[in-house]
C-alpha cells in the first residue's frame, strides 16, 4: 500500500520515518508545504485553501491513506477534510490524554503552535481529559520557524522549558510534529 505522509515542514519526516521503520513493505509519499510554512501562525481557513490540493495530488498519485502528520491540521480542519475526502485520514493532535494520565504533580506543559492552541479540538481534550490538571502553554510562536530555517536557539528553548519546569510541571508534551 501506498502511505501519504503531510506536513506543513520537516516535521513530518520523524513521523514518515517511524511509519517506514513499523510497515517496511509498505511505500511512504511524503509532502510537504515549503511554500507556506509554518502554518501555525494562520488562520484554518487560509490553511485548507494550501492543504486540499497536496492532499488531491498525493490520492491521485495513488495513496490510500493519508497521514496528517500535523497537530495544527489536525486540531482545526480534520472534519472538514474527512468530510471532503473518501480515502482514510489518520490525524495527530496533542497528547493531552495520556500527559494527564501520568502526571504526578498534575502539572503538564503543552508545548504547541498558536492556532493549535486556539482550537476548538484542543480546548475540547483539555476539558475532556485534563481536569483538575493545570496546563501550561509556554509561547513556541517562534519555534516551527526557527527550526524549520535550522536556526534553533537551544538556549532560548531551554530557558522556556526550565521555567515549565521550576512551576512543577513533570509531562511535557510536544504537539508538533516540527518540535520532535
Ligand atoms: N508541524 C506542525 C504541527 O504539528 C506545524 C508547524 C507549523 O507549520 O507551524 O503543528
Amino acid at each position: 500500500m501506498k502511505i501519504g505522509v503531510f506536513d506543513s515542514g520537516v516535521g513530518g519526516l520523524s513521523v514518515a520515518n517511524a511509519i517506514k521503520a513499523a510497515l517496511p513493505a509498505h511505500e511512504v509519499e511524503i509532502r510537504e508545504d515549503r511554500e507556506h510554512v509554518p502554518y501555525g501562525l494562520r488562520q484554518p481557513e487560509e490553511i485548507l485553501g494550501f492543504v486540499v490540493p497536496i492532499f488531491e495530488e498525493l490520492i491521485d498519485e495513488g495513496c490510500q491513506v493519508i497521514v496528517v502528520a500535523c497537530n495544527t491540521v489536525s486540531t482545526t480542519l480534520i472534519t472538514e477534510l474527512r468530510e471532503k475526502f473518501t480515502v482514510p485520514l489518520i490525524a495527530i493532535e496533542p497528547m493531552v490524554k495520556p500527559a494527564s494520565e501520568i502526571t504526578k504533580s498534575n502539572v503538564i506543559a503543552v508545548c504547541a503552535t498558536p492556532t493549535t492552541l486556539a482550537s476548538d479540538r484542543y480546548a475540547w481534550l483539555k476539558k475532556t481529559y485534563a481536569e483538575g490538571v493545570r496546563v501550561i502553554e509556554p509561547d513556541t510562536s517562534n519555534w516551527s520557524k526557527m527550526i524549520e530555517d535550522d536556526k534553533t536557539n537551544h538556549d532560548k528553548i531551554k530557558e522556556q522549558i526550565d521555567e515549565v519546569l521550576s512551576e512543577s510541571a513533570d509531562v511535557i508534551v510536544l504537539a508538533c510534529t516540527h518540535y520532535h
